[in-house]
């Protein structure tokens, strides 16, 4: 049985639908054609439902989870207006080239950008929209979770439940590090950084250090946050939280220099991006027990290969880069990723453009 709200919320659909329906037929009648644009994957509902509701863009769509292969993106982008994209694809000199001059915005369902050419999109003059703000609370959640994985040795710990490795209690046995009293340094204290810090606040960690390209007082002051160098905050820390963007300077950042800095017993989590860490380094680091733990949502290669010898590492916790993987969030990335692109092709003010220096 339908009830009265159900029926409320399937009449307003099929309003909006007819109303974007009428509203491409009568474009398309008076000869106008719509702007096209490529959608790259199969997207959560509220984003696809955004544009094809605004009824101002005519839509194709790579109608799959996986990504599109390289070459039928080369011929899909071929005299399009707006690209919605996902960070799987590499817009870069080829595509654009591909993509010709209509191309107006390019908007990423993402925060970070590392996949845009940003240099080659200021040369043509495209705009480029992202998803910063509505991902940072499932962002910072998940580093906490894994924070607390990898340091509380969670997966190990499920493993021998399983396997029969439960013996009697005992006092040694399983014993990782906790967060009271501890010194937790955030490499990158942007958005999800400072969420992260509100979220360990609880937990009883007595200090908060945190490097980036310059100080940022004010905020440090708001959250009792103390800037110091690379080496330091790999000195000092008993949990470093790398939440940096992935640029040309931080590209392997967190390598043997770093690790061997770093105390015996410190706990390394990255929810940035894979390229920030040299892997080979990160192995022998957790290899050799320099460091205690590592926990990663992102790798290089992604998926990383199941035969990678961090796979073999029992203190080392992988996630399939899942940070942001909350229905809510995806839907909000979604629809602002939908907002930015049909406000890039009418020429307006997008909710969250990326300012091209
Ligand atoms: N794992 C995931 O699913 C996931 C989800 C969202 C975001 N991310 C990553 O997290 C990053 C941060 O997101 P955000 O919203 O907090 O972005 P943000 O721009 O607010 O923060 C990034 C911070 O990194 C700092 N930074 C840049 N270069 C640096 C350097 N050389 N040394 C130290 N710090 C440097 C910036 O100054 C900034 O404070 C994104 O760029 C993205 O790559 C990952």
């Amino acid at each position: 049985m339908w009830s009265s709200s159900h029926l409320k919320v399937l009449l307003r659909t099929l309003a909006a639908d007819l109303h974007s329906c009428c509203r491409s037929q009568a474009m398309k009648a008076s000869g106008k054609h719509l702007p096209k644009v490529y959608v790259t994957r199969r997207i959560p509902p509220d984003g696809i439902k955004i544009l094809r509701q605004s009824g101002c863009c005519d839509i194709e769509q790579w109608d799959s989870d996986e990504p599109v292969p390289r070459s039928e993106l080369l011929k899909k982008v071929v005299g399009i207006q707006g690209l919605y994209c996902l960070l799987t694809e590499k817009i870069d000199k080829e595509l654009l080239d591909a993509a010709g001059p209509s191309l107006k915005v390019v908007s990423t369902m993402s925060v970070g950008y590392d996949h845009l050419s940003l240099e080659e999109m200021k040369k043509r003059g495209v705009r480029v929209g992202f998803t910063p703000d509505v991902l940072t609370e499932a962002v910072a959640e998940l580093t906490v979770a894994l924070l607390l994985a990898a340091s509380r040795r969670l997966i190990e710990a499920v493993d021998e439940a399983r396997s029969g490795g439960w013996g009697t209690w005992k006092p040694l046995w399983m014993c990782g590090s906790g967060l009271s009293a501890s010194t937790v340094g955030i490499l990158g204290l942007g958005r999800i950084g400072e969420a992260i810090v509100n979220r360990l606040k609880p937990f009883g960690v007595s200090k908060f250090l945190y490097n980036d390209v310059a100080p940022r007082h004010e905020l440090a002051q708001k959250i009792s946050a103390e800037y110091v160098s690379l080496l330091e905050l790999a000195k000092k820390s008993d949990f470093l939280l790398v939440c940096c963007a992935l640029t040309p300077e931080t590209l392997g950042i967190c390598n043997k220099q770093l690790f061997s800095n770093m105390k015996s017993s410190a706990i390394f989590i990255n929810t940035s991006r894979g390229a920030v860490v040299n892997q080979e380094d990160l192995y022998q680091a957790l290899a050799s027990n320099q460091i205690a733990a590592a926990g990663l949502d992102v790798t290089v290669p992604e998926p990383l290969p199941t035969d990678h010898p961090l796979f073999k590492l029992k203190n080392c916790v992988i996630l399939p880069h899942i940070a942001s993987a909350t229905v809510e969030t995806r839907n909000a990335m979604a629809a602002l990723a939908a907002n930015n692109l049909l406000a890039g092709l009418k020429g307006e003010s997008m909710p969250k453009e990326v300012p091209l220096k």
